[in-house]
């Protein structure tokens, strides 16, 4: 029996196949009544361990849509978690009951570590503040529709580029593309983590940094504009030190090319005023609906004739990740590993990078 694919990080496809995702889910665009019965029969299950409208409702609408059934949690106090169960035992049920499973967990890697378990393909729909692989996707079909190409384009990323995971996976599937150059616009305290740079730099793509939005707006084919990860903060102090600094407002908008779409993964807080809404290079509104289509394509394709072996778990290293926020640091009977880049060694559930000694 075939071991069930998983969707944890964009790479998990192949180029080729994230544009058969994005071509479908423009078909299921223009006749999605036809769609109708495609997955009838089969149930998915959103396991949501953090507070989500978007994603998950555009999830369950895309099952409902496909003529599946859903089943789930949006609230893990009102589920066995709040009884002290284990992602392993919740995982291992749950992939008994569903088809495919879609989670979300203030923790990185918890997707990862939930795949280890699941004889049912695990969909991650965000992972703390580290990858979000599904948004992504929903911007590449919003960027094949606005803009009709993936590649030549000059992207700017404005927020919290620390702890926005939509801005991970977006820089990771861009960079795939010939021809894009990054302008990552952020406080010097907020810019991307070390293994984005790293990631960037080892697929030559070109990026600068900058602090000043206005400044950059002429330069921009699109803009992502991000919110300030207020629950990814140590502190209510250091929030609060960051809040407000980027706004979107119809006065640097003027700066901008006539062809600029705007991106948002929302919810949006104070980065885009109101008045944005109803400039025509404003896309997030309609983003959020490719993002139905994306999820429709991608359960299609994820439900396809899968298998339910369970992989064989491996021995785990007696190291520990140095993120608190790492899944293996909480769940500690996950079998820890890691990669070697440089003199560094790479967490395969976090990325966090720890200098080998
Ligand atoms: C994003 C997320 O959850 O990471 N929202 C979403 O999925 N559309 C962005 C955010 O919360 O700021």
């Amino acid at each position: 029996m075939m071991q069930s694919r998983h969707l944890i990080d964009l790479s998990d496809l192949s180029v080729p196949e994230w544009e058969e995702i994005t071509r479908l889910a423009c078909d299921i665009r223009e006749r999605i009544d036809d769609y109708y019965g495609v997955c009838r029969g089969k149930i998915l299950a959103t396991l949501f361990y953090e507070p989500s409208t978007r994603t998950q409702m555009s999830f369950q609408t895309a099952m409902l849509r496909l003529g599946g059934r859903i089943i789930g949690f949006d609230n893990p106090g009102n589920s066995s978690v709040s009884k002290g169960e284990s992602l392993k035992d919740t995982v291992r049920v749950v992939s008994g009951y569903a088809d495919i499973i879609a989670l979300r967990h203030p923790l990185a890697g918890a997707p990862k570590a939930a795949a280890l378990y699941s004889r049912v393909p695990v969909i991650n729909a965000g992972d703390g503040g580290h990858l979000h692989p599904t948004q992504t996707l929903t911007d590449l079909v919003t960027l094949r529709n606005e803009k009709g190409t993936f590649s030549g384009l000059c992207i700017g990323l404005c927020g919290d580029l620390k702890n926005g995971r939509t801005v991970h996976s977006l820089i990771k599937a861009m960079a795939g593309f010939s021809g894009n150059r990054f302008v990552l616009i952020s406080t010097p305290d907020l810019g991307v983590p070390p293994y984005i740079k790293d990631y960037l730099a080892a697929s030559g793509c070109s990026y600068q940094e900058m602090d000043n939005l206005a400044e950059a707006m002429p330069l921009l084919d699109v803009l992502y504009m991000t919110r300030i990860q207020q629950e990814r903060f140590a502190s209510p102090e250091e929030y609060e030190r960051q809040k407000g600094v980027y706004v979107l407002d119809a006065e640097k908008m003027k700066h901008a090319r006539k062809d600029l779409v705007v991106l948002h993964p929302l919810p949006r807080v104070d980065e885009i005023t109101v008045e944005v809404d109803d400039d025509p290079r404003a896309k997030y509104f309609e983003q959020t609906e490719y993002g139905l289509y994306a999820r429709m394509a991608l359960i299609m394709k994820m439900t396809e004739g899968t298998g339910k072996e369970l992989a064989p778990t491996r021995p785990g290293s007696q190291r520990r990740c140095s993120n608190p926020l790492c899944i293996t640091n909480r769940e500690t009977y996950i079998p820890r590993s890691f990669r070697k880049s440089g003199d560094m060694l790479v967490c395969d559930f976090c990325d966090e990078r720890t200098l080998l000694s």
